[in-house]
């Protein structure tokens, strides 16, 4: 599909993006705080009805695979994009939504697997798509649930909800302060001045993301299980401070302290990178976007050796302000902030390096920050 041709009529064409996360990364779903933002890459959705009762007509534009399912009568399949659709279906329909048969086409420029939310980013724009088009009546915040649902009961990712607020509430050139209990957000105005963020796709994606993603959740959990006995009022780990847990460390394995440990530090990060931030002090904030990725490394496990390597490369170049995995770990991307004059010496460096000992090449994005969810 080229999206820049006229559609039919009664079509309707909606565009939601990925997304980048300074800072707070497996804390959205310990009821904590992160720091995303909307990027200037999205997946487009073109949907018009089709005049059927019950028959969903999906294509992949890019790969030009077609999907049909009947929208009374479907179920996951192993893997695949297919399950981010259906599972939008799904959790609409469990909200009620009468949808009819529609035929739709997607294509997107997200890269897949990087860390930046292509999934988000998809279930977003169908699910606003849908919403449009059979005038659902839907806000965004059922949007936005829904979209998460989808892939906790449709991909089997028990996944928090910091992906799909950014793709469906980013604003540009800003990132959200989020607060992943009362959903409450806010705006702040992101120029680095002299700097600039670039990522690195480190362009593996291992096999464990989702198995571990959902262990780190269940295992966090069980921190919150054993800290209740002493303080029943404890929800989850947002609620607990770093001296209440150091105060647990006897009870608890060594494995649910260091995980407690990342959620509760990485939190206080976020809001000391805000603060950072709004003083203009991108020494500070790189500083803790390095703690964050060792704290994602050493004690939440979720790094792996490529994106280790990235970060390595950059340390002991003062150009660098910070450098981290981004996302759910195990692959995917890294995000820097470093000077701008150095960025073309930078990436020559590392790529090189990174194909010397990995055997790998990676992909250098300079995203910038763009708007959420729009129907264009
Ligand atoms: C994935 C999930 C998010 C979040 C991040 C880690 O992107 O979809 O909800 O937990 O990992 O911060």
């Amino acid at each position: 599909m080229d999206m820049s041709k006229k559609q039919a009529p009664g079509t309707i064409t909606v565009q939601s993006p990925g997304r980048i996360n300074i800072i707070g990364e497996h804390t959205d779903y310990n009821d904590g705080f992160v720091l995303p933002a909307a990027i200037d890459k999205k997946i487009t959705v073109a949907m018009r009805r089709n005049g059927t009762t019950n028959m969903a007509n999906v294509t992949d534009t890019k790969q030009q695979k077609v999907f049909l399912f009947d929208l009374q009568n479907f179920a996951p399949r192993e893997q695949g994009w297919h399950n981010y659709v259906m599972g939008v279906v799904h959790e609409l329909q469990q909200l009620g939504a009468e949808i009819g048969g529609f035929d739709a086409e997607f294509e997107g420029d997200v890269p897949i697997g990087g860390g930046m939310s292509s999934s988000a980013a998809l279930e977003c724009s169908f699910a606003v798509a849908l919403n449009e088009l059979f005038n659902l009546g839907f806000d965004k915040w059922q949007l936005i649930k829904a979209s998460q649902m989808a892939e906790h009961n449709f991909v089997g990712i028990k996944c928090g909800i910091m992906d799909q607020v950014a793709s469906v509430m980013g604003k540009k050139d800003h990132v959200m302060l989020l607060d992943c209990r009362s959903l409450e957000f806010q705006y702040f105005p992101f120029e680095l001045g002299d700097y600039q963020l670039l990522l690195l796709n480190s362009n593996v994606s291992h096999s464990l993301a989702s198995s571990a993603y959902n262990t780190r959740r269940a295992e966090c959990e069980e921190g919150v299980a054993i800290l209740q006995k002493t303080s029943p009022g404890i929800v989850s780990l947002r609620d607990v401070t770093m001296e209440q847990l150091v105060a647990c460390m006897g009870k608890m394995p060594e494995t649910i302290f260091r995980r407690s440990h990342h959620v509760i530090s990485e939190n206080k990060r976020v809001l000391d990178a805000t603060q950072a931030i709004l003083a203009g002090d991108f020494k500070a904030l790189g500083a803790l976007v390095y703690q964050s990725h060792f704290s994602l490394q050493n004690d939440y496990k979720v790094s792996c050796p490529e994106l280790d390597f990235l970060v390595e490369q950059t340390l002991g170049k003062d150009y660098v302000l910070g450098s981290r995995m981004m996302g759910g770990g195990f692959g995917g991307c890294t995000i820097n902030i470093l000077e701008k004059r150095r960025v073309a010496e930078f990436v020559e460096l590392v790529s090189e390096e990174y194909r010397k000992r990995l055997g790998v090449d990676l992909t250098p994005i300079e995203v910038s920050i763009g708007d959420g969810t729009r129907c264009v």
